[in-house]
């Protein structure tokens, strides 16, 4: 952080930050009030973000930076800090962080309710057939009103089970008072009710499955939860019922959601995350009765900016003193 001249007049040096992707405009303020910041207009090239980020002091990531333990090692001396704008850090090898001594700030909290509200998307949209519907509608292919026409599922009183019981999954499950379902739950910790809260909490996850009509995935990604919603796991949901995933792709097997998709053991599915993203796995693709979207769980203006002003502010508590408060556990 060298001080510079700035129109004649020395000032103290700000700190430099490298940002990966463009920001929302309010945010992209935020940040140039505070620093030296250069933005990026989106890169996942992580050879090239390397050779950018030497002479800087922190790098502002996304869930499209693979931040892995080669990279780390790569890093200049100078990066003090990464600031990932996403809740979720799966992309980040943590003890390699923790081993350069380098913190990790994320964003929770914020994108708390657009994100359920995208699972609720999901979930009604994927059981009633709304990407169908919508095709059909599209395609001029639509002769007009059937008794047997797009049959999809009832949501009002049934089951949802919730597998994830944090900031999302509570959401969620506030949420679903409004269709008198019953909610299905498991929390390793001192299960949280919600007020008028009716959560059955089971002794498992696997449990919460055969009592799930609806499930709605809101786990984090890790080694444990890699795939976790496998072939003997989803053959234990009932016959019909409808996933959600709002979470991380890799947290569900694609090829045995897409063969339990065409045997009709999944009635359908929304997904918001995928393995591979931005790739799509063809058997997704081609799967019966989906709703798909591209990650927008937290794409709202509120959240979005939320997010970026939580980095914003946990950067300056960090290089200005003070104590950032979204700091990620090391592992
Ligand atoms: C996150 O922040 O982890 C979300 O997946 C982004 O929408």
């Amino acid at each position: 952080m060298a001080a510079e001249k700035i129109q004649g007049q020395e000032r103290a040096a700000r700190p430099r930050i490298l940002a990966t992707y463009r920001m929302p405009d309010r945010v992209e303020r935020a940040f140039r009030d505070l620093f030296d910041i250069t933005i990026l207009e989106g890169i996942s090239d992580m050879d090239e973000i390397i050779r950018l980020c030497s002479g800087y002091d922190a790098l502002v990531c996304t869930l499209m930076n693979r931040i892995s333990a080669p990279f780390v090692s790569r890093l200049p001396a100078g990066i003090k800090v990464i600031a990932t704008y996403s809740v979720g850090y799966d992309h980040v090898d943590r003890a390699a962080l923790k081993a350069r001594g380098l913190p990790l700030l994320n964003t929770p909290d914020v994108l708390t309710d657009a994100t359920a509200d995208i699972a609720w998307l999901l979930l009604l949209g994927a059981a009633r057939h709304a990407a169908a519907g919508e095709r059909l509608l599209r395609a001029s292919k639509w002769t007009g009103w059937e008794p047997t026409q797009l049959i999809g599922r009832h949501v009002t009183g049934k089951r949802l089970g919730i597998l994830g019981y944090g900031r999302i999954g509570r959401a969620v499950a506030r949420r679903a008072a409004g269709f008198d379902m019953k909610l299905h739950s498991f929390s390793r910790s001192t299960p949280v009710q919600q007020p008028g809260g009716n959560v059955v909490f089971h002794d498992s996850m696997e449990e919460v499955l055969r009592h799930s009509d609806f499930l709605s995935l809101h786990l984090p990604l890790s080694a444990q939860t890699s795939k976790w919603l496998n072939a003997e796991r989803i053959a234990q949901l009932p016959r019909g019922a409808v996933v959600v995933n709002t979470a991380r792709g890799g947290l569900v097997d694609e090829g045995a959601l897409a063969a339990a998709l065409q045997s009709g053991h999944i009635g359908a599915a929304g997904l918001d995350v995928f393995e591979g993203e931005p790739a799509i796995n063809p058997v997704i693709m081609n799967a019966p009765n989906t709703f798909l979207l591209p990650h927008l769980g937290s794409a709202t203006q509120e959240a979005r900016e939320g997010m970026g002003l939580s980095l914003v502010d946990d950067l300056r508590a960090f290089f200005f003193g003070g104590n950032p408060k979204s700091v990620v556990p090391a592992p």
